[in-house]
């Protein structure tokens, strides 16, 4: 698979070391607008100048290639990822798909239109305590989820950069991670979503930075989900702190550590067991990049292309039109 990469520096770096390991990829060219990070891309990975471009329209009529791996800021994928379809190409973009629904209607409406494959990366799915849940709960070991609450608060400065300057910096740049874990985990897909945000006054985000929102599935299942960027304190790691109840037990993820508590007749909990996580051969990106490469040629769609993470992006414009309107929002985009 010959591979160009959109953005280069910040998370692009870690794009950058997938590919450069990959023994299924190969890069053939960089494009960035900033000269510097494509000479530092080069000097990392002993890539030749030849392959950088400041201009994508350029590097796609210059270069041979099977998919473009878009890693600018949320705001600009639409450009790179429609004209890099365009062009013959297959995207992987960043999360979130993008900041607006009308960007991911006109990413997926190219992507239905050219023929070609659209995938979102949701590197959180593919990490063992996550699958081990998954699995669980799809096996029934604590039956039907009935509610969720989960904690994401951590205190996080980026330095400056785009989050620092958004409306809603967690909900649309990091809880994207978290609500497709949601639909991942528990297999349940979201109706409507309420909730509030704010910004504490030692925040050095310009917008709120601190938000509680309260899902409610097709189903009825509720998923209270709160989180903050500006915490004083590190209480979780990236992927929250979690209590998933079901009519037959709880489990509880806590920094890579899945619990769980099988309850005896109605409200009695039982011993509390730590279960054993899935091996997994590949994880987060390196099972991104695999998976495309094997959906390519098998025809099938990747678990996180366009048409299913809608529904998780979804949850992000829901969660923001109801804090910012106070009012109870249906998801749908
Ligand atoms: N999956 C994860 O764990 C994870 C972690 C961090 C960031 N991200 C995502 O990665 C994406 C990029 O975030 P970042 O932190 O790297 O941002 P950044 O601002 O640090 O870097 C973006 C890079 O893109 C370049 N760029 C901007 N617009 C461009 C354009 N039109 N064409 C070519 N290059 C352009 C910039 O020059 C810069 O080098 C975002 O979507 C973000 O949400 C994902």
């Amino acid at each position: 698979m010959k591979i160009i990469q959109i953005g280069v520096g910040g998370f692009g770096q870690s794009w950058l070391n997938t590919i450069a390991k990959s023994d299924v990829a190969e890069m053939v060219a960089l494009v960035d607008l900033s000269e510097d990070a494509l000479t530092a891309a080069c000097e990392e990975h002993g890539w030749r100048s030849e392959m950088c471009y400041t201009d994508l329209t350029e590097a796609l009529a210059s270069t041979d290639a099977d998919l473009a791996v878009v890693v600018t800021p949320p705001a600009f994928h639409r450009g790179p990822v429609i004209q890099a379809m365009e062009a013959g190409l297959d995207v992987l973009s960043e999360k979130p798909m993008a900041e607006s629904p009308e960007d991911c209607r006109a990413m997926m409406q190219a992507a239905a239109d050219l023929g070609r494959t659209y995938t979102v990366s949701q590197n959180y799915r593919y990490n063992p305590a996550i699958y081990t849940m998954a699995r669980v709960i799809q096996e029934g070991l604590i039956g039907e989820v009935g509610q969720v609450k989960i904690d994401f608060y951590k205190g996080v400065d980026f330095g400056g950069g785009f989050r620092h300057e958004m409306d809603n910096p967690v909900l649309v740049d990091m809880s994207i991670h978290h609500f497709d874990m949601i639909r991942f985990i528990t297999g349940l897909n979201p109706e409507t979503a309420r909730g509030s945000a704010w910004n504490p006054s030692w925040s050095n985000y310009a917008g709120d930075c601190s938000s509680s929102i309260l899902f409610t599935m097709k189903g009825g299942a509720r998923i209270l989900y709160n989180a903050s960027w500006c915490a004083k304190g590190d209480f979780c790691d990236w992927n929250g702190h979690w209590q998933i109840e079901g009519e037959k037990g709880t489990l509880i993820y806590d920094k890579d550590v899945v619990t769980h508590i099988p309850i005896d007749g109605l409200y009695k909990p039982g011993e509390p067991v730590t279960l054993e996580l899935d091996t997994m051969e590949k994880m987060g990106q390196v099972w991104v990049l695999n998976n495309l490469i094997e959906c390519r040629a098998s025809g099938a769609a990747p678990q996180t292309v366009c048409t299913d993470n809608i529904q998780s992006i979804a949850m992000v414009f829901a969660a923001v039109e109801a804090v910012e309107s106070g009012k109870v929002v249906p998801v749908a985009v």
